[in-house]
Order: C-alpha cells, then structure tokens, then sequence
C-alpha cells in the first residue's frame, strides 16, 4: 500500500491518500444485471450528479431522516460527549463531513479522523471543518474503508481510542449480511476497546416511509435516473431513459424501501458488449433502504460483536443514535 502524506499549511490538518483502487464497474454492472431481479450496487448512484442530487433530497419535507438526526446530534451533544469519552472520533464515509459539529464542540480533547473513497471531497470537507474547528486536530483519509486491512499508523489513531461514528443511516443502504460484516470491519478497524456511534433509520408508516422516497419536487426519481444517464455516458450504454419510470415502495417483510427503474415496455440495451433484455414491466433495482427498529439493529450488531451502551432517539420514535462498545 502506497501512501502519500500532505501537510496543509496548518500543521492541525493533514490529508492523506491510500489510493483506493477503483472498483471494477463493467463487472459489477455485468454481475448485477444477471441477478434475478436486476440489481446494481447502491453507490453507484453517487458520481457527482448523484451527489448533488441526493443533497438536494436531504432538503426535501417528505425526506426528514437528516434534518431529525442533526437536530438529535445537536440537542443531545454533550450526553453523547458524556458517553464517548476521551477518544479521536473516525468518521466512517464522511462525504461532506456536516454532521460531526456538535461532537466535536461537546467531546473534551478531540481530534477527528474522516474517512472518504473520493479525495476531492474529502478535502474540501476537512478544510471546511477546520475552518470552524481550527483547535481539532484533523486528517482526512481518502480509502475505501471496507476493505482495509487496518487503519494507517498515524499518532491520532495510536495514541488514544478510537471513537467510530457512521450517521445518516447508510447502514441501510447494505444487505443484511453485507451489514453484519461491515460492522464487524468497523470492529476491528476500531480495534479494542472502541465504541461506535450509528444512525439507525427505523420503521414507521408506509405513508410517510413512501414518501420520503418519492418525493413531490421529483428529485428521488431524478437522483434514480441519473444512474442509467451515468451508465450511458461511464460505459456507453444506450438505455433510453424516457422508457424506464420509477417507483420507491415499502416491503413489510423485508424492513426495506425497494427503489426501482421499471421498464416500461419489452425492449434491449446494450451494456457491457452484451444486450440485456428488459420485459415491460420488470424492475432495475437501484438501491434498498433498510429500516431497523432497535431490538432488531441491536441483534444485528450483536451478531458483529458488538454491545448496546446507549441510545438517543428523536421525540417521534423515528430513528435512533445507538453507542455501541466492543463485547469482548
Ligand atoms: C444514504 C442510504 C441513508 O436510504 O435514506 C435517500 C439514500 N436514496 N433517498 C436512504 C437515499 C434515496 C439514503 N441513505
């Protein structure tokens, strides 16, 4: 593993970069299309239109999953603080890094380690963050998280414990087995003695839960989308985009909201060198998102090794912030 190390202007910030290797897209997108129902990797969806769109979501009314954990982060700082104790918090996926504020105010002594898959990004982010914390000491990661074998030598992350932090509920977004071994990976990469704070996004009506995915400005629709536009335009396929429409509902069984492009008459795309046959009617699943009341998340994690510590929920029921520590 190479490493670069680049120091800001500010000894309190530094970035460094594992250079992740770049997922093979042609073979994820071939072994997704041959599943019965087509389903391609949730992150696929963020490039950077992707991206943008799904801030955009996170403003919508019907979708309320980030503006209830942020103001839950921020009434409930220092309990959390209390809690976490002395530690550098990691924050697993950081992407715009825009929720770690109230920690970082209410934790004695902290130091913050963020970890991305894009560089760019992540940098941004953590000069951001520096700005309005210039006393925190600071390094951005750029890795691909899930599959390191351990988290680089750095004094922030030797001297003191480690402190996981994974809101925002993108759990969900991960297959139950692919979940329970993510947090397991969290687990070790932690090492012993750490804790875990996570938003858990949990059940609620079928109402709100559908719209919360189909939202009325069309933005989720626009977000799903933009998948087959980046397809086109990453690996020259030629879906036409008009003839697929989407559709967000909940299945009870499974705990998920299901997101799908459904085609909306027989018809062939070529993707890959190969054509791909979609009947009318039959669904691309774009992504799903789990929802986990808390006994259930917590025999979740339990099977990954790790214990309840505590847990703040919103005043509604609607999602919780689980501290997990090792069960050793
Ligand atoms: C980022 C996985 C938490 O499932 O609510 C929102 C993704 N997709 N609207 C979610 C998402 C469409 C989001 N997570």
């Amino acid at each position: 593993m190479t490493s670069t190390l680049r120091r800001a202007a500010d000894a309190q910030l530094e970035l460094l970069d594992l250079h992740p290797a770049a997922a093979d897209m042609r073979q994820l997108v071939i072994d997704g299309l041959r599943q019965e129902p087509k389903q391609l990797p949730a992150w696929f969806l963020y490039d950077a239109e992707g991206s943008r769109l799904f801030d955009q979501i996170c403003e919508q009314p019907e979708y309320t999953l980030t503006k209830t954990e942020t103001a839950l982060l921020q009434a409930q700082a220092t309990a959390m603080a209390a809690a976490l104790g002395e530690g550098t918090l990691v924050e697993f996926g950081a992407g715009s890094a825009r929720k770690v504020s109230p920690l970082l105010e209410a934790l004695p002594n902290p130091a913050y380690v963020a970890l991305d898959i894009s560089s760019e990004h992540l940098a941004d982010a953590c000069r951001r963050l520096h700005q309005r914390h210039p006393q925190v000491p600071m390094v951005g990661i750029c890795c691909d998280y899930s599959q390191l074998q351990q988290l680089p030598a750095h004094p922030l992350l030797e001297q003191q414990r480690r402190l996981g932090f994974f809101p925002g509920s993108s759990l969900g977004n991960f297959p139950q087995d692919e979940a329970r071994a993510l947090l397991r990976q969290f687990r070790h990469l932690l090492g012993p003695g750490s804790k875990l704070l996570i938003g858990i996004d949990q059940p609620k009506t079928v109402d709100r839960l559908e719209a919360a995915y189909n939202d009325a400005a069309g933005i989720s629709e626009r977000f799903a989308l933009n998948l087959l536009h980046r397809l086109n335009r990453e690996l020259g396929a030629d879906f036409q985009v008009e003839q697929f429409q989407y559709r967000a509902r909940w299945l009870a069984e499974a705990s998920h909201i299901e997101m799908a492009l459904i085609s909306q008459r027989q018809q062939q795309v070529t993707l890959c060198g190969e054509i791909w046959s979609f009947a009318a009617g039959e669904a691309l699943i774009t992504e799903t998102s789990h929802k986990y009341a808390p006994e259930a998340f917590l025999a979740l994690a339990a099977e990954a090794g790790w214990q309840s510590e505590a847990r703040w929920s919103d005043g509604a029921d609607d999602l919780c912030l689980h501290l997990l520590k090792q069960a050793d």
